[in-house]
């Protein structure tokens, strides 16, 4: 009995004792390197003692919940400047909307911060070991496969988003009345994004959308919801219990993968045709010339996890920055006559021609 008593007490002390080691080098670790680049301490959000920051995570949910976050942070900033710390459930976490840090921590001195574990955590059960989730050699990995894909030549091809701009511009009220411009964006970035990335869209904005397809977008929604649910919980995200969440997930990947088999079916086949096998024609056919981003991997992996994880991560990096750029963008113009009416006068000058890439940058 007192054998046991001590071997317990001897692992939690070893437990308590590896933590307490830890947090004292990296904060003697931090104090170095602060003083080296002449880093000052920012300011931290102030939170009640006895609450370990459960009062801000729960203002946070509150926020996230009525749809007023951002203009809690940025009340936050304007209030305790550009970079804040915050510290819930024992998680430093440092907020900033400084540039120059921002620059540093994504392209000057990338090599110096990593995703992290609450990242990988948060975001597994949807991005599983995607771009956004790994760091150092897995990292490279990954954007040495994507990097082919993304070759200059791919964007210049505007004729994919035709089709689907055509398709909101239908949709658009020709009576001058109210429409919520931000959702049309939503569904159709998704729909443009999913003809390039898998090769078929799901057609959101158009009456054909399958089921599937709809499904697909609301598994989508909310795994993400629940993922930036996850990420505010921080050290807490043990409580996430949510089946719903698990069902989007999953939903999210038997969609992805079939998409993935096809590409990789398509690559054997094209593979066994340049070998002078016999290439299967309705994938040939299936594949034809259309540019198409997951039949590019497959090129570089036919490992069909691997695949899968990548195209998810693209599909959310794509979505709701350029849905979000859009909605901010005709927010503005709707604001600025004076930048709309340069706008109207330079889409005038191109008339009907077919803009490509090289006159969009004119
Ligand atoms: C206005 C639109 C966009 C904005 C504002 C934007 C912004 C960003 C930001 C801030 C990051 C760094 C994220 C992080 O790791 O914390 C990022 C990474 C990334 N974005 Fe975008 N993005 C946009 C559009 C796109 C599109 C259309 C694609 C793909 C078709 C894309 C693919 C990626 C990928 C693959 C990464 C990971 C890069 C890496 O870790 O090396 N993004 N983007």
């Amino acid at each position: 009995m007192t054998l046991v008593l001590y071997s317990v007490l001897a692992f939690f002390g070893t437990v308590i004792g590896y933590h307490l080691f830890r947090r004292i080098f990296t904060h003697l670790e931090n104090q170095q390197t602060a003083k080296e680049h002449g880093c000052k301490p920012a300011i931290r959000l102030p939170e009640n003692p006895f609450l370990l920051g459960a009062d801000v995570v729960l203002e946070n949910l509150e926020a996230a919940r009525n749809k007023t976050f951002l203009q809690l942070l940025r009340g936050r900033h304007e209030k305790y400047g550009n970079t804040f710390t915050s510290y819930t459930f024992g998680r430093i976490t440092i907020n900033t909307c400084d540039p120059q840090v921002i620059k540093d921590v994504l392209a000057l001195k990338f090599d110096d911060f990593d995703m992290g574990k609450l990242r990988r955590k948060s975001a597994g059960p949807l991005l599983g070991k995607g771009i956004f989730t790994v760091d150092n050699q897995l990292w490279e990995h990954s954007r040495a496969l994507i990097r082919p894909a993304f070759a200059k030549q791919q964007l210049v091809d505007l004729s994919t988003f035709q089709n689907h701009v055509d398709h909101l511009i239908e949709l658009l009220p020709k009576d001058g009345s109210i429409v919520d411009l931000q959702s049309l964006f939503f569904r159709m970035v998704l729909d443009s994004n999913t003809e390039f990335l898998l090769g078929e869209s799901v057609n959101l904005l158009s009456s054909e959308s399958s089921t599937m397809s709809q499904d697909f977008h609301q598994a989508l929604d909310y795994a993400q919801q629940g993922t930036i649910l996850r990420l505010r919980m921080g050290n807490i995200m043990f409580a996430h219990k949510d089946q719903k969440f698990t069902k989007a997930c999953q939903m999210v990947s038997d969609f992805t993968e079939q998409y993935v088999r096809k590409a990789v079916d398509l690559h054997k086949s094209q593979r066994g045709e340049k070998a002078g096998g016999s290439a299967d024609p309705s994938l040939m056919e299936a594949g034809g010339e259309k540019y198409v981003f997951l039949n590019e991997l497959a090129k570089e992996t036919q490992n069909q996890v691997i695949l899968r994880d990548q195209i998810v991560n693209i599909l959310l990096a794509a979505r709701d920055t350029t849905a979000g750029l859009l909605s901010f963008t005709f927010f503005i113009l709707a604001r600025r006559p004076d930048v709309w009416s340069k706008l109207r006068e330079e889409v005038l000058s191109v008339d009907d021609e077919e803009l490509n890439y090289e006159k969009s940058k004119a």
